[in-house]
């Protein structure tokens, strides 16, 4: 099938499942004839990659800032969008992107505050303008997203979840609140998606948009 490319980033806040939905999502556009970049922020170029090294694990005894975080997200971004993402869309593939510039307005501004209005120069330089053509938003209660947490065991030791979850199911509703902010900010780009639901309701929701939205 010959389609127009299309940049699709996953959203959500820890634990709800963005990644099996990504697999899922790869494997239905490959039936459809489509070829999938898969992709994933911060990293997805070796420069990128160094620099989420030092952001998921920032060295001890120097607690990392949130204007500091921006830089480093926007810093691989930027790198990110010329080298990969940009050139594969100009190839005519689609691509899909575990996180993208939402988590930046999320994370860094609307939980770690920083002001919305110096993200959105950052998000522009950093990406030139280029933006998903859809987002789709893993919504669901923290309940849920906290035990799929607790359930990934010692993998979240190094991990950024533990981070995040630290602070239990308040900081996860902050999270999940900012991104039904930054949803309502941008309704016709964003989808979502109730992620309480099994990973394969949920896939299969993702899929009915896709056909709805481009006559997959
Ligand atoms: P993940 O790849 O396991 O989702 O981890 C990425 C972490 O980075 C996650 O906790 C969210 C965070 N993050 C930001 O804080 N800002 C950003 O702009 C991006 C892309 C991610």
């Amino acid at each position: 099938m010959t389609t127009q490319a299309r940049f699709i980033a996953l959203e959500g806040g820890e634990g709800v499942g963005k990644s099996t939905l990504m697999r899922g999502l790869v494997v239905w556009l490959a039936s459809k004839g489509i070829e999938v970049k898969q992709t994933r922020e911060p990293g997805g170029t070796p420069i990128a990659d160094e620099i989420r090294k030092i952001f998921k694990s920032p060295p001890t005894g120097d607690e990392i800032t949130p204007e500091t975080e921006a830089l480093l997200v926007s810093a691989a971004r930027a790198q990110h969008v010329s080298k990969v993402i940009k050139p594969a869309l100009s190839q005519g593939r689609w691509v899909l992107c575990d996180r993208f510039s939402d988590s930046t307005r999320v994370y860094q501004g609307l939980f770690g505050g920083v002001a919305l209005n110096d993200l959105e120069w950052l998000i522009r330089f950093s990406t030139g303008g280029v933006e998903p053509d859809l987002t789709f938003l893993l919504d669901c209660d923290v309940a849920v997203s906290h035990s799929r947490i607790g359930g990934r065991g010692s993998a979240m030791n190094d991990d950024d979840s533990a981070r995040y979850d630290q602070g239990g199911h308040q900081v996860l509703e902050r999270l999940r609140q900012g991104y039904r902010k930054v949803a309502g900010f941008y309704p016709s780009r964003f989808f979502l998606l109730d992620a309480s639901k099994s990973s394969e309701e949920v896939l299969i929701d993702a899929c009915k948009e896709l056909e709805r939205r481009w006559k997959l």
